[in-house]
């Protein structure tokens, strides 16, 4: 199985031969507590790539609430066994004072796409997966990268940087993986309760009603409010935001006159969820 690298120089050791040869460095970004979203993630990179490199880092720059990165779940043990079979080419497993030495003091801060959403909710999120993304890139020399779709807002802000300073890293989006029930796959459910785990999927089923109503030519305001009325009776505490936004630039649409995507956040129980569907 894949050796794990703590440390920067260890890990320059291991690329630099991949590098010199030219080789297709592909790198999947997470922080850990690994699920089949994730895999399905490394491998398309086992396919597209010929080396892989995983990372795992919980990010605290990323994390707007303390009690958030306190719970978030870690499982290192238990991901590398699940990578085993990917024929992963390293782990990335950055010690903290590799990623943020003491005096560090550089953010990278991507504009306009970060406005809307997860940007609005969690201040300083974005500026925090910006700035570990970015180092990510350079630190694994990534040729490419692969992020889920899961998360399409950071997937757009994780593409416009990449080009906006240059990186020479092509960020390819994959698809959501759902559980059989329609919940999006997500480290932070292992944080729910039975019974909010039995709730948790009327989120999607919700945003699959939402659209089928577009579809059918009804008002999207008129969908939204009974969705959330819906979403509320069912024991979800706050919807944060169900909106219908622009595929390319997340600009807000009141119809799916251009290729659009419908969003949403909400709490359950204590967890934040998130998911988004492609409308047409
Ligand atoms: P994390 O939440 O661990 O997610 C890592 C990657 O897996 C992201 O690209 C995310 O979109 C993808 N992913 C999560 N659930 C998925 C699912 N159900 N189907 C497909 N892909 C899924 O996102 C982060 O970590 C961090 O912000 C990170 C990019 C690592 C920066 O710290």
């Amino acid at each position: 199985s894949a050796p794990i690298l703590r440390r920067l120089d260890d890990l320059r050791a291991a690329t630099r031969p991949w590098v010199l040869a030219g080789e297709r460095i592909g790198v999947v970004p997470t922080m850990g507590a690994l699920h089949d979203g994730h895999l399905s993630l490394v491998a398309a990179a086992r396919e597209r790539c010929d080396r892989v490199i995983v990372t795992i880092f919980v990010n605290p720059k990323q994390f707007n609430n303390p009690a958030d990165l306190e719970k978030y779940p870690r499982t290192e043990e238990e991901d590398a066994r699940k990578l085993a079979r990917f024929g992963v080419d390293a782990l990335w497993v950055p010690e903290a004072d590799q990623m943020y030495p003491a005096n560090f003091a550089t953010t990278v801060s991507v504009s306009g796409l970060t406005d809307v959403m997860e940007g609005s909710f969690r201040p300083g999120h974005f500026d925090g997966v910006a700035t570990v993304v970015t180092k990510l890139f350079t630190q694994t020399s990534a040729t490419d990268a692969f992020f889920g779709e899961k998360d399409f807002q950071q997937l757009l802000v994780v593409r416009r940087m990449a080009a906006d300073l240059d990186l020479g890293v092509t960020v390819h989006g994959c698809p959501t993986i759902r559980d059989i029930d329609g919940l999006a796959l997500s480290s932070r459910n292992l944080l729910l309760s039975d019974r909010a785990r039995t709730t948790a999927p009327r989120l999607h089923e919700e945003m699959e009603a939402l659209v089928e109503g577009l579809r059918a030519g009804e008002d999207f305001a008129d969908l939204r409010a009974r969705a959330v009325a819906r979403l509320e009776k069912a024991g979800f505490t706050r919807v944060d935001y169900l909106d219908l936004r622009a595929q390319d630039d997340l600009a807000a649409l009141d119809a799916p006159d251009r290729p659009a995507r419908l969003f949403a956040a909400a709490w359950l129980a204590g967890v934040r969820l998130i998911d988004n569907i492609a409308v047409s």
